[in-house]
């Protein structure tokens, strides 16, 4: 059959998703490229905030013309969610009128057949519907090549799950338990997409510090994944502030295709949320660990997470996440306000009473706060040289080209003529707070 796939959420869905491309293509199925030339449309979709389910129940409404015209050329159309999403939400999702497939993220070896069930026709019910979504203590696709779009950077699915049950957090109800793959096995996997081209790794997991085999911890999977030939730099996200040991910051210090990057989420400033959300540290042990990432790290790029809004959040706590940020200086921040997702610690034991007027008080002042800080710091890189990972032009921008540094910063600098993947020294000249601009020293590759 003809099946269109789309992504939403984190990065963990857009490779669950190559994942589950790679499933369908083995087992025959053709990848579609858009809506209008697919019978069976499948959505991988996120349900770590609320505003993700909204947005896809407006999408599955605007399946519904779609529907009635392959009913009347009678046609198969099959509509399926996957992911977190699919996990979290089946009971109120199968109730959607497009909606005849649901499978979670543990079950996508089993999509084939279920998509192939799916279309059988029915008698007697209202639409077909298959649910496939057990959480798994195994499944972590071992022996799936994801099927992935050419590119600089691929994303690598070390582990899976999460243990830790931050009360606001669904992730552990949708994703199960934490369980890593051999650090071979991803080693072998990192080799084969340095010889496909690729000249960046990202190491995914829920919670990807966590990484442990009985022979590895995640320092050594980092520095073997650095040193495979061909590959130029190696990141990782989503880490947890608990798992730091020294040798995972010495290797990150020590080796120059680990990038200086860290994404370290804070959550919340006030001791007293951090403890209603079950973070396991204080403002104060996390700015140490600011401060000892930076001593071990000198320049290390430090991004974070940022929850308003929680539960019982007065003032004074809002104030104590004003001054962690202070003392932080993140060079950028996600900034969320809390939503109530099912299922979790949160939801059953506090009210989600801080008004909606007041979150959007308190995350502007927070977005403005992050914004001052991360221009001042992109305003200290100005007339520095930088060495930058070329992605691809802009898109809004002809003429314009985009790249990353070491540390995770956009740059944009005029045409190089260089294709993506290939490195260069730009000369820092312009900042805003989310964006470098360079100007090219010299058009000499540096690498390769
Ligand atoms: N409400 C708001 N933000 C949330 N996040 C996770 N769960 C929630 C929630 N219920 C945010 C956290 C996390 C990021 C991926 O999403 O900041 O680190
Ligand atoms: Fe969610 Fe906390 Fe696990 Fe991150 S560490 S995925 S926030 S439960």
């Amino acid at each position: 059959m003809n099946i269109f796939l789309e992504t939403y959420g984190c990065q963990m869905n857009v490779a669950d998703s190559e994942l589950v491309r790679a499933i369908l293509v083995k087992s025959g199925h053709n990848l579609a490229k858009s809506v209008d030339d697919a019978e069976v449309i499948l959505i991988n979709a996120c349900a770590i905030r609320e505003n993700a389910y909204r947005k896809i129940y407006g999408r599955l409404d605007a399946f519904r013309p779609l529907q009635r015209k392959m009913k009347q050329d009678q046609r198969p159309f099959i509509v399926g969610i996957l992911g977190c999403m699919a996990q979290n939400m089946k009971a109120t999702l199968f109730r959607h009128p497009v909606v005849n497939l649901i499978v979670g993220p543990d079950n996508y070896r089993a999509l084939p057949s279920l998509i192939n069930k799916a279309a059988l026709p029915q008698q007697g019910k209202r639409k077909p519907l298959e649910i496939e979504a057990n959480l798994s203590e195994e499944e972590t696709y071992s022996g799936i090549t994801p099927a992935r779009f050419d590119g600089v950077n691929a994303w690598v699915t070390v582990m899976r799950g999460c243990d830790n049950f931050c009360t606001f957090c669904v992730v552990p109800y949708t994703r199960g338990r934490e369980r890593s793959r051999s650090k071979e096995e991803i080693i072998e996997e990192v080799h084969d997409l340095a010889r496909q081209g690729f000249k960046q790794v990202t190491l995914l997991g829920q919670n990807v510090n966590s990484y442990r085999t009985d022979g590895a911890a995640f320092a050594d999977l980092l520095l073997a994944a650095a040193e495979v030939q061909g590959i130029e730099r190696v990141r990782f996200t989503s880490p947890h502030p608990k798992d730091f040991p020294e040798p995972l910051l010495e290797a990150i210090a020590s080796h120059p295709k680990i990038c200086k990057h860290i994404h370290l989420p804070l959550q919340s400033g006030s001791d007293r949320i951090l403890k209603l959300m079950d973070r396991t540290y204080t403002q104060d042990e996390f700015i140490r660990l600011v401060e000892k990432i930076r001593a071990v790290i000198p320049g290390v790029s430090l991004t974070t997470d940022l929850i308003t809004g929680f539960p019982s959040e007065t003032d004074l706590d809002h104030q104590e996440t004003i001054a962690a940020m202070e003392a932080a200086r993140f060079n950028s921040a996600y900034i969320f306000k809390y939503s109530e997702r099912k299922g979790t610690i949160a939801a059953r034991k506090y009210s989600d009473d801080v008004s909606p007027e007041v979150k959007t008080k308190r995350i502007v002042q927070l977005f403005d706060l992050q914004h001052e800080i991360a221009l001042e710091l992109n305003r200290e890189k100005i007339g520095q040289t930088m060495t930058v990972l070329i992605e691809g032009e802009s898109d809004k921008r002809p003429g314009i080209q985009i790249g990353k540094t070491d540390g995770n910063m956009t740059v944009m600098f005029s045409e190089t003529g260089l294709a993506p993947g290939e490195m260069i020294q730009i000369e820092m000249t312009e900042a805003s707070p989310s964006v470098l601009t360079g100007r090219n020293l010299d058009l000499t590759v540096l690498s390769f």
